[in-house]
């Protein structure tokens, strides 16, 4: 595994996690603290705030670039949580659910890539995936899936993000 390649997985996953910071703050901004559901999303957005933080930490420790698009996804992934959570709660849920989807892949596939090497990130990436899976389960039990146009919502949400994913590597 060469640096140049773990760089970019760290860039990646720092983007990535800073983004699902702002999409919470944006479903929590629309919401409120007392909507159905808002608990639930108030607990994962406390696990993506660590999961931020650690990828921040790893960032600074190996001098990795962040990505240039930090504003815009501290825009797009605010404005993104703000517009599912005013379809609903069950909107803001299938956004979990098709966010987490994804990442459930990227990281899976980040696993298989980096294999036996760098033990510290792969630990990371495993632990965090694990955490990701179960925000998936949770948004699906929360009725992600009665979502109006959920097909369509679930879809379009994981084509963005799997855009993000790409421009982030390697912007
Ligand atoms: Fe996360
Ligand atoms: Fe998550």
């Amino acid at each position: 595994m060469t640096k140049p390649r773990t760089d970019a997985m760290i860039r990646v996953d720092q983007a990535g996690e800073f983004g699902a910071t702002r999409i919470y703050a944006g479903q929590l901004a629309v919401m409120g603290d007392r909507a159905p559901h808002a608990a639930e999303i108030g607990r994962m957005a406390q696990q993506e705030a660590v999961h931020s933080a650690r990828f921040d930490a790893l960032l600074a420790q190996r001098g990795v670039r962040p990505t240039l698009l930090q504003p815009l996804w501290s825009a797009a992934g605010f404005a993104l949580g703000a517009a599912t959570a005013l379809i609903g709660p069950e909107a803001a849920m299938a956004c979990t659910a098709a966010i987490e989807t994804e990442i459930d892949r990227h990281y899976t596939d980040q696993l298989d890539e980096l294999g036996e090497d760098d033990p510290e990130l792969g630990s990371t990436i495993r632990e965090f995936r694990d955490d990701e899976r179960e925000h998936l389960d949770a948004a699906l039990s929360a009725g992600a899936e009665q979502a109006p146009g959920y097909p369509l919502l679930f879809h379009a949400i994981r084509l963005g993000c799997r855009t993000a994913i790409r421009l982030s590597a390697k912007i």
